[in-house]
């Protein structure tokens, strides 16, 4: 794209933000008017992610400069796809209400040039998805169903979850996986496998049921051996690289205990030898199992030292304990960081390692959280 075309796509971006948030309303009534058969492949209730799709597609903008990058964020993106059933076809569709949506709110800045370079740049990132997505058809399905076969209680909103896909699932220790259950059809959500790959290939998540989350109560008090639930691909890229020799500081709360351990099982199998310091914050005392098995990793490896919390009940969720324990260590100035856990304790733990010497781009952790606001006092 030039770079007048890539002004006027950000001059029309910049020009509907005061309507952002009508704009999914716009765009999906649009969408599964024109294309009804595409309403299939949403969940029921669109209401909690309804801005998921336009709020990529509003990324795409910040990327269009950067072709590389636009080129790889496209192309996983489009082999994640695969598992809401998507194909070529649909990508005019929803490129074509896009572009209605934008016509309808950006005004005066609409015109005839800024349309095509909106075009432009839709295609680019349309063709980059289903290139990608048609690529990853030769060698992969696009779900997996897994047979629950485990199903333990660790605590009242806490089970740990054992699956059987029905086809090899290949994944590394640290990504984590989509999930879509039969009491919530084609509502999608993310766990974290607790271990490196097995060689039966069976998975194990620990999940946690949220007050009125859908999928995690389902998971938790509702499924029962035999169930079926249906896996996306894995996804994320969190690992130890052997090749560096940096000491390692890794953090995890909750559930991210299970990112840590997968993780470290890795990194056990790649032949990581680098020191690693884990800081882990467990809830309650029924959640110490988690903390165990991390225990006697440490055991076996050296190279690992775990430093555990455990938080008062009833100040529980808030990770202040590991938080303190944290901030009476470091300065860490030659570390890279490892956080895994819920988004506010990721934001605060990483805030206290980068006061703590370790910069922004060393601080590693899923991508759904935004360290944005780490840097500002
Ligand atoms: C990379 C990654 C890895 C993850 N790994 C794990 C893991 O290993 N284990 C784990 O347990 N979780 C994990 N999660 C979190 C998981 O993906 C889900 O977000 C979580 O289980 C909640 O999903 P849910 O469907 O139960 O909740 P949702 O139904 O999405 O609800 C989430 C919250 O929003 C509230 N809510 C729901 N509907 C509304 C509404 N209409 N208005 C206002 N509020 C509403 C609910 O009360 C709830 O508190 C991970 C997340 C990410 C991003
Ligand atoms: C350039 C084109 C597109 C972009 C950038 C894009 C981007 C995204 C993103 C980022 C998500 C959220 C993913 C997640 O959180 O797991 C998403 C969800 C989704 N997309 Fe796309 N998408 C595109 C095209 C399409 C097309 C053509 C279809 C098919 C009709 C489609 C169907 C879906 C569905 C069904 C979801 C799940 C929505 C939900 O869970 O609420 N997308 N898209």
């Amino acid at each position: 794209m030039t770079k007048r075309q890539i002004e006027l796509v950000r001059a029309v971006t910049a020009a509907v933000e005061p309507w952002a948030a009508d704009l999914p309303r716009f765009f999906y009534t649009l969408l599964f008017e024109r294309y009804p058969q595409v309403r299939e492949l949403f969940p029921i209730r669109m209401e909690v992610q309804q801005d998921r799709l336009l709020r990529a597609l509003l990324m795409i903008v910040d990327l269009v400069d950067d072709p590389q990058h636009l080129a790889t964020f496209c192309a996983d993106l489009g082999r994640d796809h695969r598992k809401f059933g998507t194909v070529t076809a649909h990508y005019a569709a929803v490129g074509e209400c896009l572009l209605a949506t934008l016509a309808h709110y950006a005004g005066p800045s609409w015109t005839p040039e800024a349309a095509e370079a909106w075009t432009a740049a839709y295609n680019t990132a349309a063709q980059a998805m289903d290139q990608a997505a048609l690529e990853d058809a030769r060698h992969r399905p696009a779900v997996w169903q897994a047979r629950v076969t485990g199903h333990v209680r660790r605590s009242h909103n806490l089970a740990e979850i054992t699956v059987q896909p029905d086809q090899p699932y290949p994944y590394r220790g640290g990504q984590f996986v989509s999930m879509t259950t039969p009491w919530w059809p084609r509502t999608w959500r993310y766990y974290s496998p607790a271990h490196a790959p097995r060689r039966d290939n069976s998975i194990t998540f620990m999940v946690r049921a949220l007050t009125g989350g859908r999928v995690s109560n389902a998971l938790v008090r509702h499924a029962e051996l035999g169930d079926t639930v249906t896996l996306g691909p894995p996804l994320g890229d969190l690992a130890l690289d052997a090749r560096s020799q940096r000491a390692v500081v890794c953090v995890a709360g909750g559930t991210g205990l299970a990112t840590a351990r997968a993780l470290i099982e890795q990194a056990v199998l790649d032949g990581v030898r680098r020191p690693v310091d884990l800081y882990v914050g467990s809830r309650t005392l029924e959640e110490l199992y988690a903390i165990d098995d991390l225990h006697q990793l440490s055991r076996r490896h050296s190279w690992l030292a775990v430093r555990a919390t455990v938080a008062d009940e009833l100040t529980s969720g808030s990770g202040t304990q590991l938080l303190n324990s944290l901030a009476k260590q470091g300065p860490w100035p030659d570390h890279d960081a490892f956080l895994a856990g819920p988004g506010a304790l990721v934001v605060s733990a990483a805030r206290v390692l980068h006061r703590g010497g370790i910069p922004i781009e060393r601080l590693h952790h899923d991508p759904f959280v935004s360290l944005d606001s780490v840097g500002t006092p």
